[in-house]
């Protein structure tokens, strides 16, 4: 996955210096969604008359992080920072690698030609690539990438080339374009030949435009406009002009700045007023003015773009006195929970309120069956909920991987309810197992944390975790709230069973004491970071566990491996003695968690085998479970809490062991190699 960044100033005079500043800062804040290598496409030229210089594009692309990049613009000799653009558009990209090795020659912005008459930034992946490339080498069209991306910066000259009109616009080169594309994608393109000019388009991946002026917005919609359907071919390719009532500003000359981006954390800084984009819309800046397009109506097309305002705040991406973006997050976990909960549990009548399920939620009772699928954390949220929802809706709850799920082509039926758990809500697999489920008559939930992401916006209902953006790779509050929102409908789904209410009683009061266990488990960090300090040489660490804390264990190996490399396994207790037993010995080490719950006796069997094998287990336990305690060499202590909650307990001693570990390895927590923040391709 990738980070696009798009900064159109019209007549809001800025230096060249200015602009790459907004673009550079714009991916600095993309920069989780990947970063092996990034670029710029600005106006080139440095004729004091600034309009000459849009008639040549300048490109400056680095391998490595984008502050690489920004020390790649410092060293340019043949650009001059101080020319001043009153309109001007500039593109950036930050990329993760999929087709071709990271490198300035495979970052985006990818081009036309030696003379960068057309360049794009891309997000997703293009399956049909080969084919275009194959088209285009036969109309000598020359390749300099390995890229899929770069056949679609060819394809826009291609039709160029070959315009049936000198009148065709940006947009309709860019709809004539995307309609030969196959896979997903996110685009913004530039041109010599339509100056001051932007077009977007996404299919399968975010894209969305904030909006900056000081003037009014004179609507806080944006009609959509259909091409005219006239037989005549050149009215076809033709889409209408711009009218007043198909624009922001009906009135030319008015200062207004635009950015296109994949994700709202890079716009909030400028602007909260954002719109967006459905899949196949064309969204262009001509003359100042947006305007959005798309082929043809279809049924349940709405007939506009909602501008909307954006609540998230600037420090709420911002790492404060943290030294990572996980650590804050971590830590941000006493007040995340609260925010999942905010307005929808009553604590003093023990309700529950979900207002994105309250339509569904009857329809949701009497179904068949439960489906959890996500990837990743998110998995894992599912997998630590199973039992108590299983418990409260005496329902069958199946817990999926996406990607499997898909590989098995597993049967779906109409009276299954399915949930679609994604921090990003844009997770590739996890989205095609939604349309997959909707296409078989399924209902479909979803449990997201991004507002207006794909999953949000397809599943028929859901909850938004309101977890607040999370931007280390590594997730950790969301999985919380994941937790949190999932226990939350198994409440709801009881809540007129009455020989359930003492169990939904004692499960709720667990709720309202949550953030303060939460902060006191946090507590812990200096005596984690003192383990941390004799585990960080070893090569391997396995966590034990079952019942409620086998999800703790798969959650904590994940982020064990994710961000510190080493080898780490999450292991059901149950399963010692059926392989595991045979990896402990007394270099080995281990965690184990042991709760008091119906597991517990179990547990103890667990912790005396790898005893006797003289392994010497760090053992997560109550603080009030003398028995272990005493038993135990080591052992990390947090407070008690309702059963079905402790996991929530017992997973952040194990976050904050990953970080610290980390840490002293020496890795860049917040971007581990080789991973990105959301997978938006299968
Ligand atoms: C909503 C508002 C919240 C407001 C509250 C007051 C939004 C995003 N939320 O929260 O700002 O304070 O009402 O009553 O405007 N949905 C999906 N799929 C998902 C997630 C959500 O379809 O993955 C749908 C829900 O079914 C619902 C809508 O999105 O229709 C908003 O969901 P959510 O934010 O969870 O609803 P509320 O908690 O009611
Ligand atoms: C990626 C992330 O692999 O996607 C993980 O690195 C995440 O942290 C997983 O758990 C699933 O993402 P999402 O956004 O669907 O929850």
């Amino acid at each position: 996955m990738c980070g696009i960044f798009a900064y159109l100033n019209y007549h809001v005079p800025h230096t060249r210096r200015e602009i790459l500043e907004v673009l550079i800062k714009g991916l600095r804040r993309l920069e989780y969604r990947g970063y092996d290598s990034a670029g710029v496409g600005i106006d080139g030229g440095n004729s004091k008359d600034w309009e000459s210089n849009s008639k040549c594009i300048h490109l400056i692309k680095q391998t490595g992080k984008v502050q690489a990049l920004d020390e790649e613009i410092q060293r340019q000799q043949d650009i001059d920072l101080d020319v001043e653009f009153d309109v001007h558009l500039g593109i950036a990209h930050t990329r993760w690698a999929t087709h071709g090795v990271p490198s300035p020659v495979n970052s985006h912005p990818q081009r036309s030609d030696k003379t960068n008459e057309f360049i794009v930034i891309h997000n997703g992946i293009i399956t049909n690539y080969k084919d275009l490339k194959k088209f285009l080498e036969s109309k000598n069209y020359e390749f300099e990438s390995e890229t899929d991306t770069e056949t679609i910066a060819k394809l826009v000259k291609y039709m160029y080339d070959n315009r049936e009109s000198n009148d065709i616009t940006f947009a309709t080169l860019v709809e004539q374009v995307t309609q030969q594309l196959e896979g997903a994608f996110a685009l913004v393109f530039k041109s010599v030949h339509f100056p001051g000019q932007a077009v977007g388009s996404r299919r399968g991946g975010p894209l969305l435009i904030g909006v900056r002026s000081d003037h009014r917005l004179s609507t806080d919609h944006i009609p959509i406009l259909y091409r005219s359907s006239g037989k005549d071919k050149k009215t076809c390719n033709t889409l209408p002009r711009m009218d007043e009532d198909t624009c922001l500003f009906p009135v030319d000359e008015k200062a207004v700045e635009y950015y296109f981006a994949s994700d709202a954390s890079a716009v909030i800084e400028h602007t909260n007023r954002v719109i967006f984009l459905e899949d196949d819309d064309i969204a262009a800046v001509s003359d100042g003015r947006l305007s959005i397009h798309r082929i043809k109506r279809t049924a349940g097309d709405h007939p506009a773009r909602a501008i909307q305002t954006l609540q998230m705040e600037l420090q709420q991406i911002m790492k404060g006195n943290f030294s990572s973006f996980m650590q804050k997050e971590i830590f941000e976990q006493p007040e995340s929970v609260v925010n999942t909960m905010r307005g929808r549990v009553n604590f003093e009548n023990n309700t529950v309120i979900l207002g994105g399920l309250k339509d569904h939620i009857k329809e949701i009772q009497r179904c068949r069956r439960l489906i959890m699928i996500a990837c990743g954390t998110s998995y894992h949220a599912g997998v630590a909920t199973r039992q108590v929802l299983e418990e409260l809706t005496e329902l069958p709850v199946m817990v999926e991987l996406a990607s499997d799920f898909l590989d098995r082509n597993t049967p779906v039926f109409r009276d299954d309810v399915c949930f679609f758990i994604s921090q990003s809500g844009e997770t590739a697999d996890t989205l095609l197992a939604l349309r997959y489920c909707k296409e078989r008559g399924a209902l479909t939930v979803g449990i997201t944390n991004t507002v207006g992401s794909s999953i949000s916006r397809e599943t028929d209902c859901g909850v938004h975790i309101n977890a607040g953006p999370e931007i280390g790779v590594a997730s950790t509050k969301a999985y919380t709230s994941q937790f949190v929102a999932l226990v939350m409908f198994a409440l709801l789904m009881c809540d007129d069973r009455i020989s359930v209410q003492p169990r939904r009683k004692e499960i709720i009061q667990g709720l309202r004491i949550l953030p303060d266990l939460i902060k006191e488990v946090l507590t812990l960090d200096e005596e984690i970071q003192k383990l941390a300090a004799e585990l960080y040489p070893q090569k391997s660490v396995l966590i034990m566990g079952r019942g409620y804390h086998y999800a703790t264990c798969l959650e904590g190996a994940l982020k064990i491996k994710e961000i510190t490399y080493m080898h780490s396994e999450g292991i059901l207790a149950g399963e010692l003695k059926h392989g595991p037993l045979a990896l402990v010995d007394k270099l080995m080490p281990v965690i184990m968690i042991i709760m008091r719950d119906h597991t517990y006796t179990k547990c103890q069997n667990a912790l005396q085998q790898v005893v006797a094998r003289q392994g010497r287990p760090i053992v997560i336990c109550d603080k009030e479970d003398n028995e272990t305690i005493n038993n135990s060499k080591r052992t990390i202590k947090v407070p008690h809490c309702v059963d079905c909650l402790q996991g929530i307990l017992s997973v952040i001693p194990l976050q904050l062991l990953s970080f610290h570990l980390a840490v002293l390895r020496g890795y860049d927590v917040d971007c581990p190699r080789n991973l990105a923040k959301s997978v938006t391709v299968e």
